[in-house]
């Protein structure tokens, strides 16, 4: 779901699983489908809203999305979606993080997110200052002030989802300069989850 330029979707198909990458983005489309004729992959990338899905119910397997759920205006529709492709105990798979927690954080949160994205700018050689001054509409998004994945665990509880685990994923292991960029974040995360099935026996 939101597959993006397709990472995640390239790798699962690298494992030999069959998919299909949505995204409601032409423009991300086209970068997927070079990706996929690039490394050899066969992905079926398709266009679609994540919150309407163009699949029958119980489609697929497993529905993976990564850090897409906290881009939605609707994330509960986005999840009782993904529930509804998912066939009876097929498994969902979140990747997201707290992205966006810390904008009204601490002095120390702000001067760290600032000298971050000067870091950015130089490391990555891309102009990451231009965020300081924009219109914020991250503080609109329903997810942003919710600390994840505690939130993403009680509307997979109330949509009845079953066996649900997470793992909080620690930047510090992806070493200093990582932690520098990104650290000021709040913590990034993985959430595994089961379909109910249809004979609970
Ligand atoms: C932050 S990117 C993440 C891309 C990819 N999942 C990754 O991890 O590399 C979010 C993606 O979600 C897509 N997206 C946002 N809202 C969507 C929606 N309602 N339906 C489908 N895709 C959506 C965007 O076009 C974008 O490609």
């Amino acid at each position: 779901m939101g597959t993006g330029p397709g990472a995640v979707a390239l790798l699962l198909a690298d494992m030999g699983h069959c998919v299909i990458g949505l995204d409601r983005s032409e423009e991300m489309l086209k970068k997927a489908r070079e990706n996929a004729k690039r490394l050899g992959l066969p992905v079926d990338f398709k266009q679609g809203d994540a919150e309407s899905i163009p699949f029958e119910c119980g489609s697929f397997d497993v529905v993976v999305s990564r850090n897409v759920l906290w881009t939605l205006p609707n994330p509960i529709v986005a999840l009782s979606e993904w529930k509804r492709v998912l066939r009876p105990g097929g498994t969902l798979v979140v990747m997201d993080g707290n992205w966006y927690i810390n904008l009204n954080g601490s002095l120390k949160n702000r001067i760290w997110r600032s000298s971050a994205l000067f870091w950015i700018s130089i490391i990555e050689k891309r102009n990451a200052l231009h965020r300081r001054g924009e219109p914020d509409w991250r503080r609109k998004l329903p997810m942003t002030f919710r600390k994840r994945p505690e939130y993403d665990i009680e509307l997979l509880n109330e949509l009845g989802f079953t066996d649900i685990n997470f793992r909080i994923i620690d930047r510090r292991r992806f070493g200093l300069a990582e932690y520098l960029k990104y650290g000021y974040y709040g913590d990034t995360f993985i959430i595994s989850a089961q379909n109910e099935r249809l004979d609970k026996t």
